[in-house]
């Protein structure tokens, strides 16, 4: 890996042994782009990169000269209004009113591994060798702003982040009204755009559509990261598939608000732009000031989608997450929340936890409704201390019975949110997030406190941390249930309403960063409404998030499968709930529900008490299970082989780094009448290993299992049938393989 600048020719380039980006200062001393994608040659110059033709109705910058036009080059971060006519990566609003800057090249510095970005969430590195960085400063010469283009190149990874730093050195004002991450212009428009999409209870199903001229995009406008959209697209060549072809990935390591859009210009170049939404968006920036741009990840894969997946899911399980519990395996848990929800007291919890820890639970977590008078969710948010009409030992005398059990005890908070009926707010009515003399809407009855003010985290901290000092808690969910309206803070002025939500979002990391560094030995499991906030900024804090509050089977499918584009395993909390589903009714077979949540960090959601002894019985077997493989789960790669999008049959597999173990996840949504014969083709195997799989009570070569495949015809479905097969014929059903290859 090494990043080379070549003075005579201006030209940077940036590369490992799989990948090349390749940059250059052009004749008018701005960047531009030339290449990103498979690892190239060096030569002398890539000179003959930069096109930029003659043609009617084109502006440009310099008389006499028909050819140098920003609108036909390709740039890395382009203003808008100096011959380009695209949307920019960068848009300054000066004292005069103008909008127009001229950004030229500086200087650069190349250094070994990657810095920290203040107060920001980042992909690190744990030993320089990792990584080599490159900060190129711009400048505009008439306004004095500079900005600092940040480039890393990671040594064994296909993958580049990016982010920018922009710094006020003139004796003016200004404000940013767009300040991307990143900014990406391709030479073509031959792609496919993929998105992951939904709602609450639908997170990151997967949506494609063919690249066309015009814009195209996905946001969030919503102060979180957001169900509808996550904070990630790919594009990738139409030929391309899970495990060949082309595909460049882009993923946002933030929370809040953002913009991922591509646009395809009349010549077929495509400009990929990711970063904070500039709907809604100022910055201030006084002379000094600065400003830093959260991070973009973009991965290269010629190996497919899957190719992408891998990538990030090493980078993100190892050099995102942080903390204790990055490298451990997750205790197997159960919540109460669909077996109580708010209807319990200390003896219900505790008979609850009994069962659990009979059947070998290891973590107990008490959900909502442990505090102030929260017995229904109009009521409590903000009083973080505990209800003593429900658990008249408090939070101390509880945890002390669970541990006593012989398991650990989690619990839930809510630290963002508050209801107007609760000491917090009638103390401090002015902490909620509102637009003077204007109507605050509510969002399941609560309202956002204003985490732009330090005192209101400080507050919060100390309620926090009270309760974490005393009792004995090993886990935390970090919950959060709605997005944020009128927004507005009373503690700054009018110049700055812009910039609340970016300064919320740093807010929520700063008591992310006192939380988890004060006790470093709790596990966070971040959460919002399920997935409204499963985004790379929260893993940086909380190494895993509840991935939904839909917990059926059938329906975590896609959600699961959706999620494994960009996130690892280890961080996907999945868990097995009671039937019929709270959410949709359906009933599935208590080992479907298992065998979807072992691919995730996996719980329950029930009371044990409420189930069969046969029942018990079996799940005392899957957590014995789970507990006998989790960690290749965990830190297995992972392969998704068929999807729920396309089939009535799901697939996916792990495989042990060794390729000695790997375990497939096969997964039917309805029965067929009299099916076809059907053979399931793995991936990532030793060809040369022979592998034993009980389940088939047979043996085959890894050359076969990829090549032929795993038999999984049932023949059974709509005959009468006398053995015991039958299990795996009807709707819902599944089936788990384990593969061991011999010695
Ligand atoms: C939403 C979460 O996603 C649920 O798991 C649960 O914690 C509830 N909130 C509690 O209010």
């Amino acid at each position: 890996m090494t990043i080379q600048f070549n003075e005579l020719t201006k030209e940077f380039h940036l590369y490992n042994r799989q990948i090349s980006y390749i940059l250059k200062i052009l004749k008018n001393n701005q960047l531009g782009h030339l290449y990103f994608g498979k690892k190239v040659r060096e030569r002398d110059s890539y000179d003959y990169l930069v096109e930029s033709h003659h043609r009617p109705m084109t502006s440009y910058p310099y008389e006499g000269d028909m050819y140098f036009s920003l609108e036909h080059l390709k740039q890395e971060y382009p203003a808008y209004g100096t011959s380009d006519f695209r949307h920019p990566a960068v848009e300054i609003r000066q004292n005069n009113g103008s909008r127009i800057t001229n950004f030229e090249y500086k200087d650069h510095t190349i250094y070994k591994g990657k810095p920290k970005l203040q107060g920001l969430p980042a992909v690190y590195t744990e030993h320089e060798d990792e990584a080599t960085t490159l900060e190129i400063t711009l400048v505009d010469d008439l306004i004095h702003v500079e900005i600092t283009l940040l480039y890393t190149i990671f040594e064994n990874e296909n993958a580049i982040a990016r982010s920018a730093r922009i710094q006020n050195n003139g004796a003016e004002s200004v404000d940013l009204l767009a300040a991307m991450s990143m900014n990406l212009d391709l030479p073509d428009y031959d792609y496919e755009w993929l998105q992951l999409s939904g709602a609450w209870s639908r997170e990151r199903h997967i949506k494609m559509r063919k690249l066309e001229q015009g814009i195209q995009s996905i946001e969030s406008t919503r102060g979180h990261s957001s169900h509808q959209h996550n904070p990630f697209m790919l594009l990738k060549r139409p030929n391309a598939d899970e495990f060949s072809g082309e595909v460049l990935g882009f993923s946002f390591v933030y929370s809040g608000n953002f913009l991922a859009q591509a646009e395809v210009d009349p010549h077929g170049q495509t400009r990929v732009l990711m970063g904070i939404n500039p709907f809604g968006f100022t910055w201030h920036l006084e002379q000094n000031e600065q400003f830093q741009t959260p991070e973009t990840v973009i991965v290269y894969s010629d190996q497919g989608i899957n190719g992408m997946s891998q990538t990030y899911h090493r980078l993100y399980r190892t050099r995102l997450a942080r903390g204790e519990w990055r490298d451990q395996v997750r205790p197997v848990l159960n919540n109460n929340w669909e077996a109580t929800y708010f209807d319990f007291d200390e003896d219900k919890i505790v008979n609850i936890a009994k069962a659990a820890k009979e059947d070998g639970i290891e973590l107990f977590v008490l959900d909502d409704g442990w505090f102030g008078t929260r017995n229904d969710d109009k009521q409590g948010l903000g009083d973080w201390f505990a209800n003593t009409d429900k658990l008249p030992n408090g939070i101390t005398g509880l945890a002390e019975r669970i541990e006593n059990l012989g398991m650990k005890f989690g619990l839930w908070f809510e630290p963002e949110m508050v209801n107007k009926n609760s000491d917090l707010f009638r103390e401090h009515p002015d902490w909620i997030i509102q637009t003077p003399h204007r109507r605050s809407s509510h969002g399941r009855n609560q309202f956002v406190l204003d985490y732009s003010r330090k005192e209101v985290i400080d507050c919060i901290y100390e309620m926090m941390a009270a309760i974490l000092r005393t009792a004995k808690i090993s886990y935390i969910k970090w919950d959060m249930n709605r997005s944020i309206t009128e927004v507005y803070s009373e503690s700054i002025p009018p110049e700055r309403q812009g910039e609340i939500f970016h300064r919320y979002i740093l807010g929520v990391y700063d008591l992310y960063e006192r939380l988890t560094s004060t006790f470093p030995h709790i596990l966070f499991e971040s959460c919002a409404s399920g997935g409204g906030r499963f985004d790379p900024g929260m893993l940086y804090y909380a190494p895993q998030t509840w991935a939904s509050d839909n917990s059926d089977a059938i329906e975590r499918l896609k959600i699961q499968y959706g999620t494994s584009l960009v996130y690892p395993i280890s961080s996907i909390g999945a868990h097995v709930s009671s039937v019929p589903n709270e959410q949709v009714f359906r009933t599935t077979p208590l080992e479907t529900r298992a065998n979807v949540a072992y691919f995730g960090a996996f719980g329950y959601e029930l009371d044990l008490n409420k189930l069969s002894q046969a029942e018990r019985e079996q799940v005392k077997n899957q957590i014995a299970f789970i507990k006998q493989y989790r960690e290749l789960i965990h830190k297995g790669t992972f392969y998704r082989l068929l999807s729920p999008f396309e089939h009535n049959f799901t697939a996916w597999m792990v495989v042990s780094e060794d390729k000695r173990e790997a375990i497939v996840g096969y997964y039917k949504i309805l029965n067929e009448a009299n099916g076809p014969y059907r053979r399931l083709k793995l991936q990532g195997l030793n060809e040369a290993f022979i592998y034993h799989t009980e389940e088939l009570a047979a043996s085959y070569g890894g050359d076969e299992l990829m090549n032929i495949g795993l038999i999984t015809t049932d023949a059974y479905s709509g005959q009468n049938i006398e053995n015991d097969a039958h299990e795996h014929c009807a709707d819902f059903s599944s089936r788990i393989f384990i593969l061991k290859a011999a010695q």
